[in-house]
């Protein structure tokens, strides 16, 4: 019988909810913690203030069955962990380059002067190489327990959409550690899990690398095949057809090197700003000054996106309607952090075209955010005399449109497919103009 442990789960985001949840579903008792008094009481009535597939039930089941309950109170937290999750967010400084961490540094010192018994502290959050040293010294100081109350760097990988899937099948579970001790604590914890999950066991440094590596990579790939995007707009290539024959290269793969309008989210834009500006503090700025040039050549495509769709309406934005399909920065979110397609939607009403956005699930969000945006309960309805419509973020019912279905809505048949996700042919038999960056 896998040992079960009290935890707390401290910062209930993304990040927190799901992993409280699934440690929950993997027999754990959990508390998790937030600062947020009006969202810890949605989340005690299992009410979940994110969209996440699979996740709301689980949180029912943790929540019913009183293995997951959610709390404000660090004082709580403190006497009734035995490991403590961090799972704070780390987002960009406003004032430049590296990330924030203000809400973990804030976290530990809420927790440490409860941390008055033996219990491990586990980082989950991406962080800078170097902070869970930091971090560890910061601990030992204030806590009454001092060295007895440990740290850990145990980096989540988890994408949104298949945020549950991730946490409870890993690829791999990565561990910063710095006793064999907290590494059996770990194990313990994650062995309910079962399954063959590859481990690897190391130094705080190398466990906090790998999470900013591993993101810079993905970014790296994606923009590797929206840069070849680029040029085979200049030579009258198809990226489409490049990607799919790079990819049938098993060294080369063809996951993460889907052309279109690039990435953006709360993780890969900031975590690679981040790296790279970590990198410049540590004297190794130009091993990774291509990251810069990865960050230009994404941010490039929501360029592109507004010269088309200025290019398609006839060279001026001002007055024009435009149909935006899609808010959050990917199918099956409604994260809209750093989305791509409301940076597109943003620009084009900043140029003075009138922008009527659609959105399965982010349209809350994006009133809240966007105020200058007008929001449409359907794609049908965001297409209403639109001189052009652009298809943003690559949701399933938008891929399954047919031509016919928004025809009789636009004022002009117009569309630039930023995802890749429609069959242009069949959109150009049936009358439309269609456009997509790096096809002929
Ligand atoms: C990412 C990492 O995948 C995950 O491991 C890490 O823990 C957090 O950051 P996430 O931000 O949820 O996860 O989304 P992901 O699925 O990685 O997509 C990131 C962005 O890249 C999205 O905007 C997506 O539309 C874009 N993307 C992805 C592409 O443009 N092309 C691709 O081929 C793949």
């Amino acid at each position: 019988m896998p040992k079960r442990y009290r935890m707390t789960v401290i910062g209930s985001g993304y990040l927190g909810i799901t992993h409280a949840a699934c440690m929950a579903e993997a027999g754990h008792r959990v508390l998790a913690l937030d600062i947020d008094a009006e969202k810890v009481a949605r989340l005690n009535r299992a009410e979940l203030p994110i969209h996440e597939q699979g996740l709301g039930d689980l949180l029912h089941r943790g929540v019913r069955s009183g293995r997951l309950r959610f709390t404000t109170s660090y004082e709580e937290a403190g006497a009734f962990g035995e490991v403590h999750f961090l799972c704070l967010g780390t987002p960009q400084r406003p004032d430049g380059l590296a990330a924030d961490l203000g809400q973990l540094d804030a976290a530990v010192d809420s927790l440490a002067p409860h941390l008055v018994r033996d219990c491990l502290v586990v980082g989950k959050s991406t962080v800078p190489v170097g902070t869970a040293e930091r971090l560890a010294a910061r601990m030992t100081r204030q806590a009454p327990a001092g060295a007895r109350a440990e740290l850990a760097w145990n980096p989540e990988f988890l994408r949104e959409g298949f945020a549950v899937a991730d946490t409870l099948r890993p690829d791999r579970i990565v561990l910063g550690v710095r006793s064999a001790r907290a590494e059996r604590i770990l194990r313990e914890v994650y062995e309910p899990l079962g399954g063959e999950i590859p481990y690897v066991v190391t130094d705080f440094a190398t466990a906090e690398l790998v999470k900013s590596a591993a993101n810079a990579f993905l970014a790296t790939k994606i923009s590797y095949i929206n840069a070849m995007a680029e040029v085979c707009e200049s030579a009258g290539a198809d990226v489409l057809q490049l990607a799919e024959a790079l990819g049938l290269d098993e060294r080369i793969g063809g996951r993460f090197l889907r052309p279109g309008l690039g990435f953006g989210g709360g993780c890969l834009p900031k975590d690679i700003r981040a790296l790279w500006a970590r990198a410049e503090e540590l004297g190794a700025g130009p091993a990774l000054g291509f990251l810069r040039e990865v960050d230009a050549i994404n941010l490039r495509r929501r360029e592109r996106v507004v010269e088309l769709a200025r290019e398609l309406v006839g060279g001026s934005l001002a007055g024009r309607k435009v149909a935006a399909l899609g808010a959050a920065f990917k199918p099956d979110s409604d994260d809209i952090r750093d989305s791509p397609a409301l940076a597109v939607a943003a620009a084009l009403e900043r140029q003075g075209a009138v922008v009527s956005v659609h959105d399965p699930v982010a349209l809350d969000r994006v009133r809240k955010a966007y105020p200058m945006l007008n929001c449409a309960d359907s794609a049908a309805e965001a297409a209403q005399d639109a001189q052009v419509v652009l298809l943003l973020t690559e949701w399933r019912q938008y891929a399954e449109l047919a031509p016919g279905d928004l025809a009789a809505e636009v004022a002009e048949r117009r569309i630039v497919d930023a995802r890749h996700a429609l069959d242009g042919a069949r959109w150009r038999a049936a009358g439309w103009e269609y456009r997509a960056m790096g096809r002929p």
